[in-house]
C-alpha cells in the first residue's frame, strides 16, 4: 500500500539543471524509482555524462542542452523533448543561478541573468510544457510541477543577494498563481524552499556554511539528497495529489525557527 502511494515508476520527468546540485539529487531519486528521467543543463557533453552516471546501476536516464537564460531556450528545450516523448508527467524547474553582492554592485545584466534563469525561464517551461502536462494529466492521475525556489525568498539573509531573494519570492508567488489556473486541468503546481544543500552554489564544507547550519538550524545539518528527493516523490505520486500551490520549506526548521 505505501508502496502504490508514492509509486513513480513509469512516469516521464524532466529536471533542468540536473548535471549538479540539488537537480542531480532528485534525478538520481526519480532514475532508482523508475522514472523515464531527463536532465537539461547548458552543456550537452556534461549532460549526457551525468545521465550515464545516474542511470549506471540501472533505470533511464538521459541528457538535454538548453539555456534556459535565453528567451528561446524554454521552448527549444520543450521541443527537444517532444521529439521523443508524447507526454510529460513531472517537470522540475530547478536550474538555478545566483548573483550576491553590495547594492552598489548590482548591475542592470546582472539583475537580468538571475531574473531570467529562474523566473522567466520556469514560466517559459510551464508554458511550453502545457500540452505534454495536460497528455499526463487525467482525473485518475496528476501531472506535478516543482520549482525550486529557496529560503532566500521566505525571508531576508545576512548577506545581500538582491535579485536573487527577489528572484525566488517571485517564483513561490508564481507557484500560487499557476497552481490556481492549472489545478483544474490536474496539473499540480508547488515550490521547494530549500535551505542550505551542497552545490556549486553552495559549499556546505565551507567554515562559514559550517558554523551558519550549526548556529541557525534546529537539526543542526545540512539537507541531504534523500531529503530532497523524498518531497519530489511525495509531490509526484498519489500521495502528493491534494497538494497545490504550496511552497515547502525543506530546511531543518530554520525558518519555523526565525
Ligand atoms: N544549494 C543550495 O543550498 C540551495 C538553497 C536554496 C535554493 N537552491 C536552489 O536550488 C536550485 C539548484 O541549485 P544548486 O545549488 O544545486 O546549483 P548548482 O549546483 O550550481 O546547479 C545549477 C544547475 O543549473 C544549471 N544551470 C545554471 N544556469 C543555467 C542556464 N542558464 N540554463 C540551463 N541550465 C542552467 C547548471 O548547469 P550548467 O551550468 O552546466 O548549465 C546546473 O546543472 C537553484 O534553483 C537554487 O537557487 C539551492
Amino acid at each position: 500500500m505505501v508502496d502504490e502511494l508514492f509509486s513513480v515508476a513509469g512516469k516521464v520527468a524532466l529536471v533542468t539543471g540536473g548535471t549538479s546540485g540539488i537537480g542531480r539529487m532528485i534525478a538520481q531519486g526519480f532514475v532508482d524509482r523508475g522514472v523515464k528521467t531527463y536532465i537539461a543543463a547548458r552543456d550537452l557533453d556534461r549532460a549526457e555524462a551525468t545521465a550515464a552516471e545516474l542511470c549506471a546501476s540501472g533505470g533511464q536516464c538521459f541528457g538535454l542542452a538548453a539555456d534556459l537564460g535565453d528567451a528561446e531556450g524554454p521552448a527549444a528545450l520543450i521541443a527537444a523533448l517532444a521529439a521523443r516523448e508524447s507526454r510529460l508527467d513531472i517537470l522540475v524547474n530547478n536550474a538555478g543561478a545566483n548573483n550576491r553582492g553590495p547594492i552598489e554592485g548590482v548591475s542592470a545584466e546582472a539583475w537580468d541573468g538571475v531574473m531570467d534563469v529562474n523566473l522567466r525561464g520556469p514560466f517559459l517551461l510551464v508554458q511550453q510544457a502545457l500540452p505534454l502536462l495536460r497528455a499526463a494529466a487525467s482525473a485518475e492521475t496528476h501531472a506535478s510541477v516543482i520549482n525550486l525556489g529557496s529560503i532566500g525568498g521566505l525571508h531576508i539573509p545576512n548577506w545581500e543577494a538582491y535579485p536573487y531573494g527577489a528572484s525566488k519570492a517571485a517564483i513561490h508567488h508564481l507557484t500560487r498563481a499557476l497552481a490556481k489556473r492549472l489545478g483544474v486541468d490536474q496539473i499540480r503546481v508547488n515550490a521547494i524552499a530549500p535551505g542550505p544543500f551542497h552545490s556549486r552554489l553552495t559549499d556546505t564544507t565551507s567554515e562559514a556554511v559550517k558554523k551558519s547550519v550549526q548556529t541557525y538550524i534546529p537539526v543542526n545539518r545540512a539537507g541531504e539528497a534523500e531529503d530532497v528527493q523524498g518531497v519530489c516523490v511525495f509531490l509526484a505520486s498519489r500521495a502528493g495529489a491534494y497538494v497545490n500551490g504550496s511552497t515547502i520549506a525543506l530546511d531543518g526548521g530554520y525558518i519555523a525557527a526565525l
